[in-house]
């Protein structure tokens, strides 16, 4: 396939096989009626970009009903204060300024800038969740950003210091148009700052359940450096982030405007040391992603014929791509624990294991838990502290199968 940034030539190096659309939990009786997709990725020999092969349309993944709550954990609620802190602090600090979030969801972000009597726009197509972060005193645009939205916002609001977005911007394969509206946007100062899945996490700790039909692309700082520069911005910031595993947030100016940090270079001289995105990485990723899938059925399969209670911890979308790819369902794993209420009473979509609410885990507790929401270890295993005191044992396959 041709690179949706560059034109040149993808080439694909995992293949996850047919799944469903991640987020799409539907009540058990609507399961057979799901779509399946192939989900696989590839990488451009042009511009370095790592994308799907295939896409699935976007009013298929973010309905009114999208289910994902970005204030679902404490430690995103806390990053994105931290997160809309600094950005009061750093670049909203003229008179009366304005920021732009691509894809608010609940307004775990803009809420604090809402309290700050900031001016700001959320845009989110999802209406439930755009009716949450209304709820809580955000405003927002229930659409797509794209040049379309981002040309009628600057007509209502005027020009935005700042052009926000959190595991967003990798969501939306029309990357060039987004950069169109973030030009016709921003102050001649002001910023886009992203922040996204990094590859070199996921290739690092074999990850490959940040694959699914939601992520479209999986950045780089070589690969967003060469989109920035591709669409007249310019990459001056990057930082490392603790949600989802390992993120990174990128600053983009309009060239010359701001000084790049020397982080740009550093990071860039590491992908560089590393071999990131390079034909053998990535082929060694696959190749550890195939272990992952063999060692976690045969862990399941064991623990099944032992007789013990195995069940699952946190469905993410993450989630989906994992039971779809490893083939497990509902006999291996009876149901998954998820504090989401728009999740619950549904089933992975797909593999078709029930989500039950989080009391369903205590009532009684399980031999063993596979945790899927493994980016929130420290948070959930606090949390079900008795759990393990009582014997029981988690199960994790990041970075490889392992029973704690
Ligand atoms: P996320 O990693 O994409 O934010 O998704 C985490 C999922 O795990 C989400 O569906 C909520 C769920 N979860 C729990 O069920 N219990 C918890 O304690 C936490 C932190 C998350
Ligand atoms: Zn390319």
């Amino acid at each position: 396939m041709d690179c949706r940034i560059c034109g040149g030539t993808v080439t694909e190096f995992l293949d996850l096989g047919r799944q469903p659309s991640a987020n799409r939990f539907v009540p058990p009786g609507r399961a057979a009626e799901e779509p399946l997709f192939p989900l696989a990725v590839g990488a451009c020999g042009g511009c370095t970009m790592v994308q799907l092969t295939t896409e699935v349309p976007r009013e298929l993944k973010y309905h009114d009903e999208y289910p994902y709550r970005a204030s679902g954990s404490a430690l995103h609620r806390e990053h994105f204060a931290r997160a809309a802190r600094d950005l009061l602090r750093t670049e909203l600090t003229g008179p009366d300024p304005f920021v732009v979030e691509v894809g608010c969801n609940d307004g775990v972000m803009l809420g604090t800038i809402a309290d700050a009597g900031v001016r700001h726009l959320g845009v989110d197509p999802a209406a439930e969740v755009a009716a949450l972060a209304a709820a809580r005193g955000v405003r927002v645009l229930t659409d797509w950003f794209e040049a379309r939205t981002a040309a009628a916002v600057r007509a209502v609001h005027g020009p935005a210091d700042v052009v926000f977005g959190a595991n967003t911007i990798c969501h939306l394969p029309y990357l060039g148009s987004v950069l169109a509206g973030v030009d016709t946007l921003l102050t001649a100062d002001g910023v886009f700052v992203f922040e996204e899945p990094y590859l070199g996490t996921i290739v690092e700790r074999t990850a490959f359940d940040q694959i699914y039909d939601e992520h479209v692309f999986y950045f780089t700082v070589r690969s967003v450096r060469e989109l920035a520069r591709r669409f007249g911005f310019e990459l001056v910031d990057v930082a490392p982030t603790p949600l989802h595993g390992g993120e990174l947030r990128y600053t983009l100016a309009r060239p010359g405007r701001r000084r790049p940090s020397p982080a740009v270079e550093q990071w860039l001289d590491r992908e560089r040391a590393t071999g990131l995105a390079h034909p053998r990485t990535v082929e060694r990723f696959a190749e550890a992603v195939r272990r992952v899938r063999t060692d976690l059925v045969a862990t399941l399969e064991r623990l099944a014929a032992e007789g013990r209670r195995v069940v699952g911890y946190g469905a993410p979308g993450k989630s989906t791509t994992v039971t779809n790819y490893c083939g497990i369902g509902p006999a291996l794993l009876p149901f998954i624990c998820d504090s989401t209420p728009a999740k619950q009473g549904r089933v992975v979509p797909g593999a078709r294991i029930p989500i039950a609410p989080p009391e369903a885990f205590r009532a009684p507790y399980p031999d063993f838990a596979l945790l899927f929401a493994w980016n929130h270890a420290e948070e959930i295993m606090a949390k079900e502290r008795d759990f393990a005191e009582r014997g029981g044992r988690w199960i994790v396959y990041v970075p490889r199968v392992q029973v704690l």
